[in-house]
């Protein structure tokens, strides 16, 4: 049985990148937010508006557990699910965990090229991303540096360095 948890910081690439491990490993691959989205028939902002960031977190907990019960997974985490609750601890209770690990500059160029709405940065300037990245970034960081595996993470701009990566996933686990 295998079970695959990514985690790190919005735009680290979890989604990206776990979704070409997952058909590689042939898993199936959930990504937690589209997760939520589905059971709760809700997209992520208006979770936020309606019950609040910790209401949202109570949900993304239960989630988490919902996930994490399913056997033979590849699943990319919110980049805030491992830095709440004891989420990190039965993360790496349940799964072979890795955090995609990538500086605040590689975060914002991602976030700056993708299009998913995150309540977290709507509205920010480019000059308040950059001071919201690294002030969160290092609050959440003691949580995402307790996976068991750590996978550096510069800019992605082409498929090869998504295989790249997945590869190096694949390494770990077959060395673990
Ligand atoms: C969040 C990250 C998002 C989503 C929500 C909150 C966070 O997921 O769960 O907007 O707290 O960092 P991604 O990391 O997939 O963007």
């Amino acid at each position: 049985m295998q079970r695959i948890v990514l985690i790190g910081y919005m735009g680290a690439g979890k989604t990206t990148i776990g979704r070409v491990l997952a058909r590689k490993l042939e898993l199936e691959f959930f990504d937690l937010d589209w997760y939520i989205e589905a059971r709760y028939r809700m997209k992520i902002p208006q979770i936020f508006s309606e019950r609040g960031e910790s209401g949202f977190r109570e949900l993304e907990r239960l989630m988490l557990h919902e996930v994490c019960e399913m056997e033979d997974v590849v699943i990319a985490c919110g980049g805030g699910t491992p830095c709440f609750f004891d989420n990190m601890d039965y993360i790496n209770a349940q799964s072979e965990s890795f955090y995609l690990k990538a500086e605040p500059e590689v975060l914002k160029a991602h976030l700056l090229m993708g299009k998913s709405q995150r309540p977290l940065i709507q509205g920010k300037s480019p000059d308040e991303l950059t001071a919201y990245i690294k002030e969160s970034l290092q609050v959440r960081s003691p949580f995402y540096e307790q996976a068991k595996h750590v996978v550096p993470i510069e800019v992605i701009h082409t498929k090869a360095q998504i295989n790249h990566y997945v590869e190096e996933i694949e390494k770990s686990i077959n060395k673990s």
